[in-house]
Parts: C-alpha cells; sequence; structure tokens
C-alpha cells in the first residue's frame, strides 16, 4: 500500500478510537453535549480519511504525487484544528468559536486540493518488470 494510504488510515483509526469513546462516554453519561463533535471525529476523520487513503491505494500512480502529500498536510492540519476546538467549544469553550471556523477552512483547503488530485491526469506506471 502507498506511504500516503497508510498516513491516511493511521490518522483515520485514532480519529475512529477517539470518536467511539466519545460515543461510548456520551451513551453511559447520556450527556451528548458534545454530539457534533463526536459525528464529525467519526465523519471527517474516520469516513473521510479512510476514503482518501482507500482512493490512493487505487491509484498509486498519484500517490506518488507531491500533491497528494500536500492533500494530507493539510486536510490532517485543519482536523487537528477543528476537532478538538469543536469538542471544547461544546463543554462551553465559546471563545474557540473562531478556531472551529479556521480549521474547517483549512479541511475545506485539503478537500479542494484532493479534488485538484482527482481532475489532474493519471500518468501510467511502468511495473519494473517490463521496464528492464
Ligand atoms: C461505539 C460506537 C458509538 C457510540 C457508542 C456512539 C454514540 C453516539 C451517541 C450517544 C450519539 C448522540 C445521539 C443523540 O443525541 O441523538 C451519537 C450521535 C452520532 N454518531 Fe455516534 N456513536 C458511535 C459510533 C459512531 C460512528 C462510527 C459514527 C460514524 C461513522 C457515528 C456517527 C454519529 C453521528 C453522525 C451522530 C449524530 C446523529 C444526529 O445528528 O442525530 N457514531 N453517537
Ligand atoms: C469543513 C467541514 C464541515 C463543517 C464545517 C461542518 C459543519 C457542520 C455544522 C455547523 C453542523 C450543525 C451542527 C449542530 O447543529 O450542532 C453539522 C452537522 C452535521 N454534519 Fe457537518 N460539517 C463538515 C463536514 C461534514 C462531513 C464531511 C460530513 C459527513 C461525511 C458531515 C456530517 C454531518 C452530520 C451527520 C451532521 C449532523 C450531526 C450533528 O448534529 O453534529 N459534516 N456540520
Amino acid at each position: 500500500m502507498p506511504q500516503i494510504s497508510q498516513l491516511f488510515f493511521k490518522t483515520a483509526i485514532i480519529c475512529l478510537l477517539i470518536g467511539l469513546a466519545m460515543g461510548l462516554q456520551m451513551g453511559m453519561s447520556g450527556n451528548h453535549t458534545v454530539i457534533a463533535a463526536h459525528a464529525h471525529l467519526n465523519l471527517l476523520g474516520w469516513v473521510s480519511s479512510s476514503i482518501f487513503g482507500g482512493y490512493y491505494a487505487l491509484n498509486p500512480a498519484k500517490a506518488v504525487k507531491r500533491m497528494a502529500m500536500v492533500h494530507y498536510v493539510v486536510y490532517t492540519l485543519g482536523l487537528i484544528v477543528m476537532l478538538p476546538a469543536l469538542y471544547f467549544m461544546e463543554l462551553g469553550n465559546v471563545q474557540l468559536e473562531p478556531l472551529v471556523g479556521i480549521g474547517s477552512l483549512v479541511v475545506f483547503a485539503g478537500v479542494l486540493i484532493f479534488a485538484v488530485v482527482i481532475f489532474s491526469k493519471e500518468i501510467a506506471v511502468i511495473p519494473e518488470a517490463r521496464r528492464a
């Protein structure tokens, strides 16, 4: 599997573990205050990151492009800013709202980069055996 897919899946599973823990905590306490942090940690963190990882695994020619790494870094940075800020905002720290907004915009920028990757032309990778 390409390195970029490994990175996306490692990020995704960390998000899922934290997202599930948050869900369990909500379920057990009966306090659903952090519902949006839980939903987006699972959907932006686990589901979307896994889809990105799967896409690059299916398109190895695109996985080695610099744009793929830029996509990973920008998107993941967005998650790291957005999700903890959202969690603590839902717990009452309303002053964190601008940080949630900035993180969301960075996430959006990451997805725009992914759109560029999707629409970019795929260059065929010639297997080593055929090159020789
Ligand atoms: C151990 C597993 C999980 C537990 C215990 C759990 C628990 C919860 C709880 C207690 C809520 C609040 C429900 C409400 O107040 O209406 C919730 C909402 C939600 N969860 Fe989970 N969850 C789990 C896994 C997941 C996963 C894996 C995803 C997505 C891939 C997910 C997506 C969502 C979404 C989108 C909402 C918001 C639903 C709405 O707006 O009505 N959850 N979850
Ligand atoms: C930059 C990205 C995103 C932003 C800024 C965003 C923003 C929001 C906002 C403001 C809400 C309403 C929350 C509330 O009523 O308390 C919401 C709810 C929701 N969003 Fe997103 N969203 C994003 C991405 C996504 C993605 C990619 C998915 C699915 C794959 C998703 C699924 C949901 C769901 C299921 C809900 C209802 C659950 C809840 O109440 O938290 N969102 N989102």
